[in-house]
């Protein structure tokens, strides 16, 4: 199978596996990417069996209300039920790196948010050790250059991604050669350079669920 076909085959695995348990009161969060725009479109047509959606980025609430959904702002929702997005890297423990779209922080909200996160995603996403993908780490702008320099001193080369802008306004830093086999130490101590809006690894919220997508069908990770 395609890579397509594999993320496709993980959307509407992840649209079986809500379709049951949705109310008129579910709120979904919705993350960012091909895979995740793959589950909004399908998610159309089960659209009057749920309240609506939170987004991790104006990109997804531009889809979402493409096809008629409605999109509430967080703040205005007491409840996340159920979180769907996709990921750069899985490892066996549900920890992730995310960020390759730059709605990492907006990503990172919903999750925290979310009473169970759905991680869906291709094959090729599942690694031992995260850090083959490069960590995206948003910044404020005028942390640039120092932020850079922490991350050098934590053992990383860290890239500024030219012409990106976030949904927040900030930058991003993709981290390099950074081998992460401590995923949860390392989150913290990037959140703690001053100047970090957020980085990419979700380890402190690990996915509940990944819906891995291989040749052999879609796998169930917990
Ligand atoms: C966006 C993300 C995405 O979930 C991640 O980049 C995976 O994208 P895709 O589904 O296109 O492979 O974290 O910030």
């Amino acid at each position: 199978m395609t890579q397509e076909q594999l993320k496709q085959a993980v959307a509407t695995a992840a649209l079986e596996y809500i379709r049951p348990k949705l109310e008129e009161h579910t709120v979904l969060g919705i993350g960012t990417g091909s895979t995740t725009n793959l589950f909004i479109d399908g998610l159309a047509t089960l659209r009057g069996q749920l309240n609506g959606t939170v987004a991790s980025s104006e990109a997804s609430a531009e889809r979402l209300r493409q096809h008629g959904i409605p999109v509430f702002d967080l703040n205005a929702v007491d409840r996340v039920d159920f979180y769907i997005d996709g990921a750069d890297e899985a490892n066996r423990a549900l920890e992730l790196i995310k960020g390759g779209g730059a709605a990492l922080t907006r990503e990172k909200i919903i999750a925290a948010v979310a009473r169970e996160f759905i991680c869906i995603a291709d094959g090729s996403k599942l690694v031992h050790t995260l850090g083959e993908f490069p960590l995206p780490v948003e910044v404020i702008p005028m942390a640039r250059s120092h932020v850079a320099r922490e991350l050098v001193k934590l053992g990383g080369d860290p890239v500024y991604r030219e012409g990106v802008v976030t949904d927040n306004g900030n930058i991003i830093l993709d981290v390099h050669n950074f081998s992460i086999p401590q995923p949860l130490d390392i989150e913290k101590r990037i959140n703690n350079i001053t100047g970090v809006v957020a980085n990419g690894l979700f380890a402190l919220r690990p996915a509940d669920l990944l819906l891995l997508g291989t040749d052999s069908g879609v796998q169930t990770l917990k």
